[in-house]
């Protein structure tokens, strides 16, 4: 199915000037929060590139920063509470720092976030096709009239039956799934570079899910956009993604390709994640094993290596390094893993205790 038009926001054609550096770079970010209860370290550290045509998957377990990252990259964040630091280069415009004009004139034509929860993006008193027809006109120049079209249009290509006849629906009128997909619709409407998709499938059955993430490939095939997913579900990434980055605690613990991530996982919160997934292949004697504790409170975070409260490994490491010094990853490596564990050992356990419980089932 297709979905959406090329225009100026697809892919460098032969006539244009080549693009310096990433499409998406993100270097050393910060964001806290301040509260009543102190300051809240929500993402801590953090860089990651994303091209043009490539998908990000960003994992991790609730809580780790996953959506505080990508709604600092959209400039969604209150500036009263937050204080962002680091750099947010998008096709070379810096935009930590960048006017709240600026970033509302970027939003929308260049890059789009896909909310988890459609109910909340969409307003209850507007209809549906007046919400995805808005920021065509305001963002493309278009006509009330063009606008309404480009909005059926829209419905269509998300896969809306009858889009001529649901356009003046209100969004209650629309069941969960619809409501998703005219998110979807208003998010691309003006064909975004960049779009992020907060855990887009969370609330919705099998086939929808499918049918959505297929959409956005779609997209990518015909636009050459740069897409994130953020997700807690190993295996959305596993269909969808090109690259992962495991977050934990506002860090990226790992990063590389899907296969890698997959394949041989290098960080242990990684194994813990993979091993927690339900596989039909997996031997029926092992069962799951969920990560044992939960993730740590973020105005707080452990120090040193902030899995260390809850990894099987940490005892093995010697001088409580573990406790203490915060493993990291070099900036501008593509694949790597923040963790003191020594390569043998890794491979020791990797291949002793983890693969055992995968059974073969990721890709
Ligand atoms: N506006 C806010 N004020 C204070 N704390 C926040 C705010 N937004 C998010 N947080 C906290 O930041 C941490 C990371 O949240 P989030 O990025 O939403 O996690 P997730 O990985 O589940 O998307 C959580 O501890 C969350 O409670
Ligand atoms: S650095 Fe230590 S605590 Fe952290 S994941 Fe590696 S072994 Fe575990
Ligand atoms: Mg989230």
């Amino acid at each position: 199915m297709s979905i959406l038009t090329k225009t100026e926001a697809g892919p460098p054609g032969p006539g244009d000037p080549a693009p310096s550096g990433p499409f998406l770079s993100v270097r050393d970010l910060y964001v806290q929060f301040a509260t009543e209860d102190g300051v809240v370290k929500a993402v801590d550290g953090l860089s990651f590139d994303l091209e043009r045509g490539r998908t990000l998957g960003i994992v991790g377990e609730s809580g780790s920063g996953k959506s505080v990252t990508n709604l600092a990259v959209l400039g969604l964040h209150n500036p009263r509470n937050t204080t962002i630091r680091g750099e947010i280069v998008l096709d070379g415009q810096e935009l930590t720092g960048a006017s709240e004009r600026t970033l509302e004139r970027l939003r929308g034509r260049k890059m789009a976030m896909i909310f988890q929860d459609s109910l909340t993006a969409l307003s209850p008193y507007y209809t549906v096709g007046r919400q995805i027809a808005e920021p065509y006109m305001k963002h493309m120049g278009a006509s009330r009239k063009a606008a309404r079209e480009r909005a059926i249009e829209m419905l269509a290509r998300v896969g809306i039956p009858q889009p001529r006849l649901r356009v003046d629906d209100f969004p209650h009128q629309f069941s969960g799934g619809m409501r998703q997909r005219a998110m979807i619709a208003m998010a691309l409407v003006c064909d975004p570079a960049l779009v992020i998709a907060d855990e887009p499938t969370t609330a919705l059955d099998v086939t929808v899910q499918a049918q959505i993430l297929d959409l956005l490939k779609d997209l990518q095939r015909e636009t050459g956009t740069a897409i994130v997913i953020i997700t807690h579900d190993l295996g959305v990434v596993a269909n969808t993604a090109d690259d992962v980055m495991v977050m934990y605690a506002g860090r990226c613990v790992e990063r590389g390709t899907v296969r890698e991530i997959l394949k041989s996982p290098e960080h242990p919160y990684s194994w813990g994640l993979l091993a927690s997934i339900p596989r039909l292949s997996a031997p029926v004697d092992l069962p799951l094993s969920p990560i044992p504790g939960a993730p740590p409170s973020l105005l707080n975070p452990p120090s040193g290596c902030p899995f260390h409260p809850r990894c099987a490994f940490a005892e093995e490491v010697g001088g409580g390094r573990c406790a203490t010094v915060r493993p990291g990853i070099p900036e501008d490596e593509r694949r790597g893993f923040a963790c003191h564990l020594g390569r043998e050992r890794k491979r020791e356990i990797f291949t002793g205790q983890i693969q055992p419980r995968l059974g073969g089932g990721a890709r």
